[in-house]
């Protein structure tokens, strides 16, 4: 079995909310608050869930591009939290973002030359770069004079080339994209779906992709990570997703996918209410106020993520008669290599 790429254990970022720059803290927005999990080499990881959830948060973190409140981030077995940022700089070149907005994320004033080159130069590799451009455009797909050109002179498919040509540039292992797809026309996206499959399966990458559509998650992903207010709620298999999802919120996000076929509509599960504030979570299961099941018991106590099955594992209550003891449990991991520790409640 070989090591997991990345190891998050108990992992929490809170912001303060501040009146002014230099107040003092009003409160905290607990972005992302406790969450446990690993991602095995060459794996996909999708992370879905509501807007505002953590996602974003989660994938930063990852790389080490926001301060990290508590818990360990494990690269390749090196921990990445409390390195000095001379330690982290070299383990960049390993990990990188493509972010959701390629024309936000692409200096309008640079030629896609210099966009491509900067990672080179930031990295003090210039030497040979010239011809590993050429050999990126050739891999995206690009045009051969595109490298003379600025990004306004691309249409938003190959503008969200560029940046996943700048984020694979150095040859990372770990790439984080951070809603890829919802910038662009839904005829692109799967085109930039593809482009992703054949990169990850030329290169050997490893993603965390990040998202708000489930069907193109479940279709990229090893496993999918369901977020609700910080945590994760539901880590499952992606392939069981749609038929074995177990807690009520994944259920419920399933039931919200569109099905396009009127002879078989399914019903939909409209979620009552908008996520609760990050900064005042509620007591006992965050997911509580909005449950269908809830009980007296998820008013007052959070539950643990169990193990259920190989790699997968569920928050609720509703789970914990299904619960595989420890013993089965860590044969499973052992079998499987990702299973998730329970997050620590509170
Ligand atoms: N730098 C910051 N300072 C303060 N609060 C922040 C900061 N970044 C994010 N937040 C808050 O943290 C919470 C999680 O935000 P995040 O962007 O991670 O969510 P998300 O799941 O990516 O949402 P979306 O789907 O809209 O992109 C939100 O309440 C957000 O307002
Ligand atoms: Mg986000």
């Amino acid at each position: 079995m070989t090591a997991p790429l990345i190891q998050v254990r108990d992992l929490k970022v809170h912001f303060p909310v501040r009146r002014g720059l230099l107040g003092r803290p009003r409160g905290w927005v607990r972005a992302v608050d406790g969450v446990d999990f690993d991602v095995a080499r060459g794996e996909t990881l999708g992370v879905v869930g509501e807007s505002g959830c953590g996602k974003s948060t989660l994938g930063r973190a990852l790389l080490q591009l926001v301060d990290i409140t508590h818990g360990s981030v494990r690269f390749d077995g090196q921990e990445l939290v409390g390195l000095s940022p001379r330690r982290v700089r070299p383990l960049r070149r390993r990990m990188q973002l493509v972010f959701q907005d390629p024309f936000a994320s692409l200096n309008p004033r640079m030629t896609v030359r210099d966009i491509l080159s900067e990672p080179f130069v930031i990295h003090g590799l210039s030497r040979g770069a010239e011809r590993e451009l050429h050999g990126l455009l050739d891999v995206l797909g690009l045009p051969k004079d595109a490298l003379e050109r600025f990004p306004h002179e691309f249409s938003g498919g190959q503008r969200q080339r560029i940046g996943i040509a700048r984020a694979i540039a150095l040859r990372p292992e770990l790439v984080v994209a951070d809603e890829p797809l919802s910038a662009l026309d839904v005829s692109i996206q799967a085109q930039i779906v593809n482009l992703l499959v054949e990169l990850q399966r030329d290169r050997g990458l490893t993603y965390v992709f990040i998202a708000h559509d489930l069907k193109v998650v479940e279709y990229l992903s090893t496993r999918v990570a369901v977020m609700y207010l910080g945590r994760i709620v539901e880590l499952a298999p992606a392939r069981r997703l749609s038929q074995g999802a177990r807690h009520p919120y994944t259920r419920a996000l399933l039931s919200a996918v569109p099905v396009p076929d009127p002879t078989h509509p399914r019903t939909r599960q409209v979620l009552p209410g908008e996520p609760p504030s990050p900064m005042s979570p509620p007591g006992g299961c965050a997911f509580h106020p909005r449950c269908p099941q809830a009980t007296e018991r998820c008013r007052r106590e959070s539950p643990p993520l169990y193990p259920v099955a190989s790699g997968h594992s569920v928050a609720c209550f509703l789970a914990e008669g299904d619960a595989l003891g420890s013993t089965q449990a860590s044969s499973l991991a052992g079998g499987s290599g990702v299973l998730a520790q329970p997050s620590s409640p509170g």
